[in-house]
């Protein structure tokens, strides 16, 4: 081990991976510079975007906020492990493209990924208010939100009963 490095063994889109780093690494830039999963984005260097959320152990996190060393035996969900790779679509990520809840598509995959944990916390019927408010964190500066929420509320229904949903929230 170099003298400026630590191992971190964690297991990312269901392959477990372990990676030498500096200690000072974020989770972001160990999904994006070591691994190469570049559709986690860096919105901002204040923690208000959301550009960067992805689900550690289940929950939405914001991967801009976390030193990769914390998450030692963790499990963590990117947008390209959403969907298996030679399926469909997750159904929320169908509902953003049916329902045009992206334009310039920067903040989409963090959004995707706090819809899909909204849905875990607040189930398959989600109201605007309830949907706007639980998108606080994550911030949008081409579509107003409208689409966004109607997105988030299409695909909170379409996930009711599917296998996507049990797995996303593992
Ligand atoms: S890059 Fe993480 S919140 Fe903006
Ligand atoms: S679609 Fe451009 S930032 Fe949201």
């Amino acid at each position: 081990m170099a003298a400026n490095t630590a191992a971190v063994s964690l297991t990312v889109n269901g392959k477990p991976v372990t990676a030498e780093i500096d200690p000072r690494t974020l989770l972001v830039q160990l999904l994006r510079e070591h691994l190469r999963l570049t559709g986690t984005h860096v919105g901002c260097d204040t923690s208000q975007c959301g550009a960067c959320v992805v689900h550690v152990n289940g929950k939405a996190t914001k991967s801009c906020t976390v030193l990769a060393l914390q998450l030692e035996g963790a499990d963590v969900l990117t947008i390209e492990g959403l969907a298996a790779p030679d399926g469909p679509l997750h159904p929320m990520q169908e509902a953003f493209r049916e329902n045009h809840g992206l334009q310039c598509g920067y903040c989409t995959p963090g959004m995707i990924m706090t819809a899909v944990d909204m849905v875990r916390r607040k189930g398959h019927d989600l109201d605007d208010h309830t949907i706007r408010e639980q998108l606080e964190g994550n911030i949008c500066r081409c579509t107003g939100y409208h689409n966004i929420v109607k997105a988030i509320a299409a695909g909170a229904r379409a996930m009711r009963g599917s296998s996507a949903t049990s797995k996303a929230a593992e």
